[in-house]
């Protein structure tokens, strides 16, 4: 039986990555009636340090837009972390299971460290792929969609799901797949097509937030660097055209068909006529949600209860799991 887990950080605000790379696809996935488990990865956020405020603002904000999204918190278990204890202490067995080569291995911990004094990073930021394989494996989900960038994590949790099982000669643990699919698995930054859409950007510029007005958009769309060339016949005529690529698999991705389709309607034509096209289809999709994502945040306390009860089913799925993990490993239990 297949079963889906995926997370995201509530680490500030939702750009157009975190959404066409993950959330769009996580209501698509639930639409299709596999089992879906959603998570707001809260003690992965801590791994960098967070405003307490903030970070319960984002929690919650980050829920609305899961629901906002299309999740539905009925049909699909929808929770943030830190109510589900199984999370932390699988995390710790998988501290114990992963290797520090692995560890190193790791391009998101160099990428976020880059040019900063790695040592003084937490321990929780380097650790923190192995609290991913927790959050994966605690429900021994065989699903996994992410963006590209978490492939490696997805892989890593492979290994440690591996080498548990050959410790302990157990055939416990499924080999959960990454699920990487559709035309905007990386979107990149509107500044520069060789690096990734991310909130962490210091430019507000390179990315859009899925908070953003109708005018904010059209506006960073109508800025976006790219090339004076018209828009291309075939898809290999973009290959060395990351920044006009970038739109184009953001249309794709938009109107759910492919680069193909995309170049068909627009080849021949220059960005001055494609930019405002692609403004008006990316607020006609990602207005209706902000407008969502407000009314649900009124009521925080319906937000709250919503978690709530999605922890208590997370935990029911995931406290077995863990009770057969302790007996496993030889951990003495509570009568
Ligand atoms: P996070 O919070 O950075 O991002 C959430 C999801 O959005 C995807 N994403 C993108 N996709 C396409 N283009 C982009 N520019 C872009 N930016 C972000 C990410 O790939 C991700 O799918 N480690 C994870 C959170 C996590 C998790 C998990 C995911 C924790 N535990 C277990 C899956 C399963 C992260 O930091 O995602």
């Amino acid at each position: 039986p297949n079963r889906i887990f995926s997370g995201i950080q509530p680490s500030g605000g939702l750009t157009l990555g975190n959404y066409l790379g993950a959330l769009r696809r996580f209501a698509q996935k639930q639409d299709e009636g596999i089992e879906s488990i959603y998570c707001i990865v809260d003690m992965h956020a801590i791994t960098v340090w967070q405003d307490p405020a903030k970070l319960r603002h984002a929690t919650r904000e980050l829920t609305a837009a899961y629901i906002a999204s299309g999740i539905d918190p009925e049909k699909s278990v929808l929770f943030n972390q830190s109510q589900v204890s199984a999370h932390a202490e699988l995390g710790w067995i998988f501290n114990c299971v992963a290797r520090l080569g692995w560890m190193n291995r790791m391009t998101q911990f160099k990428d976020k460290t880059a040019g900063k004094n790695a040592e003084a990073s937490s321990l929780g930021l380097y650790a923190y792929p192995a609290l991913m394989a927790a959050d994966i494996l605690a429900y021994k989900a065989t699903h996994v969609p992410v963006g590209d960038d978490q492939k490696q994590h997805v892989e890593l949790t492979r290994d440690i799901a591996a080498k548990f099982n050959h410790d302990f000669g157990v055939n416990f643990f499924p080999m959960p797949e990454p699920v990487i699919e559709g035309a905007a698995t990386r979107v990149m930054s509107l500044r520069d097509g060789t690096k990734k859409m991310s909130k962490s950007d210091p430019s507000d510029a390179s990315r859009i937030n899925l908070t953003d007005d109708a005018d904010t958009i059209a506006k960073k769309l109508r800025k976006a660097v790219t090339d004076p060339e018209p828009l291309p016949e075939t898809a290999e005529g973009l290959a060395s055209r990351a920044e006009a690529r970038n739109l184009v698999n953001i249309y794709a991705a938009l109107t759910n068909s492919s680069v193909e389709a995309v170049l068909g309607e627009f080849a021949g034509q220059g960005f001055g006529t494609f930019k405002p096209k692609l403004a008006e289809l990316a607020v006609s999709v990602l207005s209706p949600i902000s407008t969502e994502m407000t009314r649900l945040m009124q009521d925080t306390g319906e937000i709250d209860r919503i978690l709530s009860r999605g922890a208590e089913r997370a935990e029911a799925i995931a406290r077995p799991i863990l009770d057969d993990v302790y007996d496993i490993i030889g951990m003495v239990r509570r009568k």
